[in-house]
């Protein structure tokens, strides 16, 4: 969603910016804009549309101080007008933001009584003018004393064109990380937009502001006392950022999945005891003994990741497990379990309903870890311990190796908490010798990416599909219902295959395709039953399997590596990214930056 660029130092800052933003367009927008002190003014320049649009309206600028933005429109249609920056009335104040202001419309309403004229439709707008209003010494305590009156999330950065020599910082709810350079400083909502310039960071916690100037910075919370932040060093380079002769980042991170888990299991498998060291979760045995229920709390692939880890749970610890969907867990007023671990799920670690969701668990002693992929992220700090999922920067809108890497993790604390219980040694050292297998299972399914891209090819005209699941089958089926529908925007549906007569059947004909997830386990008759009836109405059916079927079962068959049972959901997750991913390919789509979607939800 929404990103923020800052810079001040010896550098023109334009070209910094500009380029700051174009790496932080994977996240999704509609609209950009930037902001320079020049000559004692504020020069604005704002597009709705492309950051290479807004490029091309620049002019060159010696500036050395400024602020830049894409937006994600949330008040008020993507524009012009309502492209971040925003200023005061005077032009004294610029603001970029991040977030939501809750109360925005009452403020509106007390600036427009006072006699200020708003000429964007947006809640950020509001900020710029309270700002400007304040008599304060110094432009923190100016930004410290507007927010004082605003409710909601943001992370903003507050250029002064009588201050030019420093920028003001403040995040609650929305990420803001300052990267430290030589004689420079750097700003944005995500690292992604630092690293190339610099390794060294420091994450701004929530309630905290921050005086920014080329030499450095100081810290401070919303009430006035000084904090003290330790730079980190941050692992990824900026050639993970790259494409890297690949076409497109999804691509890219489907390619990368094997070396991907191969990172996720490493140092974290125990042989000689047939288990998995988590060192990250902090529960020693008898904490995890203790554990009576786990239960999965994500957004989207998210939560189909965790719906595979309660199974894997359920299965491998005989504890019950299941998965809810973070955005409406505080919504329902839960009852919270003291003897269960609850397991928040996210790549990005940012997104809202997932953060808000381990936030009341702990407003209500709930136990909960993290399983996040972005170190130093909201819900990986917010957990305070968990699971790195180590999947690499992940670019792409259409999450793989992240998701991939959850099921993993899933995987590795399952056999955990079942070998502090009743899981037997063979059992474990099975569990054990199918994860180290995985790499080069999955290496096995994406070589058959030319297969597959001739399937997608074939069905790509559709404009409907099922998918179809059994029991481990079924969150696999959510998936990849998910990915198609996501990059090549395509009606797709998943049910669980028995529900399929229940009422669904009746829309089977030729013209609806179905995808039959098919795991070598006991259900493989009742599934060759559910592929039966489609054939039966005219369905074509593409089955992804490691099971033995009969010949000419279904119409297209696409056949992954037999590993250990518990793990299949993962190894037949692939082929559904490669089918989503050539089926968009082939109707040409924006794969990478899907419609209407971002990268991070950090709304609502
Ligand atoms: C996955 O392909 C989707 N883009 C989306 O459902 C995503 O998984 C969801 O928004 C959760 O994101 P998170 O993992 O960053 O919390």
């Amino acid at each position: 969603m929404c990103g923020i660029v800052g810079y001040l130092g010896v550098r023109p800052a334009t070209p910094v910016l500009v380029e700051g933003l174009h790496r932080l367009e994977y996240r999704g927008y509609d609209s950009a804009g930037v902001a320079v002190v020049r000559d004692g003014d504020i020069v604005v320049t704002k597009t709705a549309g492309r950051v290479r649009d807004l490029r091309d309206k620049l002019a060159d600028n010696p500036a050395t101080v400024g602020i830049a933005h894409t937006r994600w429109a949330t008040h008020g249609e993507p524009s012009d007008r309502n492209a971040h920056p925003h200023l005061d009335a005077t032009g004294r104040v610029a603001v970029v933001h991040n977030g939501i202001i809750e109360n925005a419309e009452q403020l509106r309403a007390q600036l427009t009584a006072d006699g200020v004229v708003f000429v964007s439709e947006t809640d950020t707008e509001v900020l710029a003018h309270l700002v400007a209003r304040e008599d304060a010494a110094t432009l923190e305590d100016a930004v410290r004393a507007a927010l004082r009156g605003v409710e909601g999330t943001y992370g903003l950065v507050v250029l002064d064109r009588s201050r030019p020599g420093e920028l003001v910082v403040a995040r609650n709810g929305s990420p803001i990380v300052l990267g430290i350079g030589d004689g420079e400083m750097f700003i944005a909502s995500d690292v992604a937009a630092l690293v190339h310039h610099t390794q060294q960071v420091v994450f701004l916690d929530d309630g905290e502001l921050a005086t920014v100037t080329a030499e450095g910075f100081r810290t401070s919370t919303v009430e006035a006392r000084r904090t003290s932040k330790t730079p980190t060093t941050v692992e990824h380079a900026a050639d993970d950022y790259e494409l890297g002769g690949h076409t497109d980042f999804m691509r890219k991170e489907m390619a990368e999945q094997p070396e991907a888990i191969a990172r996720a299991l490493r140092g974290r498998l125990d042989e000689r005891f047939a288990t998995a060291h988590l060192g990250g979760l902090g529960l020693d045995p008898m904490a995890l003994r203790a554990v009576k229920r786990v239960k999965f709390l994500g957004c989207g692939s998210a939560y189909y990741a965790g719906q595979m880890g309660a199974a894997l749970v359920e299965e491998l610890a005989r504890i019950p497990a299941d998965a809810e969907p973070a955005s409406e867990f505080r919504y329902r007023n839960p009852v919270v379990d003291p003897d269960a671990l609850y397991v928040a799920v996210s790549q990005s670690g940012e997104t809202i309903d997932t953060l808000a969701a381990v936030q009341e668990l702990r407003r209500k002693g709930g136990r909960v870890i993290g399983a996040v992929n972005v170190v130093g992220s909201a819900i990986a700090r917010e957990c305070g311990s968990g699971v790195f999922l180590h999947a690499g920067p992940e670019v792409s809108v259409a999450s793989t190796k992240a998701l991939t890497n959850m099921t993993v993790s899933f995987a590795m604390l399952a056999l955990l908490l079942g070998r502090v219980r009743d899981l037997s040694a063979a059992a474990g050292a099975r569990i054990v010798t199918g994860l180290r297998a995985l790499p080069g299972q999955v290496e096995r399914v994406l070589a058959d990416d030319a297969e597959i891209a001739r399937i997608a090819k074939r069905y790509a005209h559709a404009r409907h599909m099922f998918f179809l699941g059994r029991v481990s089958g079924w969150p696999v089926a959510r998936e990849g219902a998910q990915k198609l529908k996501e990059i090549s925007y395509i009606h797709a549906e998943a049910y669980q295959a028995a529900e399929l007569k229940h009422g669904p059947l009746a829309l089977v004909d030729a013209d609806m395709p179905s995808v039959v997830i098919v795991p070598a386990d006991d259900l493989v008759a009742k599934n060759i039953g559910t592929i039966e009836q489609v054939k039966a109405r005219g369905g074509p059916v593409i089955v992804i399997t490691n099971a033995d079927l009969p010949d000419g079962l279904a119409d297209e068959v696409i056949r992954v590596p037999r590993g250990e049972p518990e793990l299949d959901p993962i190894l037949l997750t692939i082929p559904l990214q490669l089918l989503a991913y050539h089926t968009a390919s082939a109707l040409g789509r924006d794969i990478d930056k899907p419609r209407n979607l971002a990268k991070s939800v950090t709304v609502e």
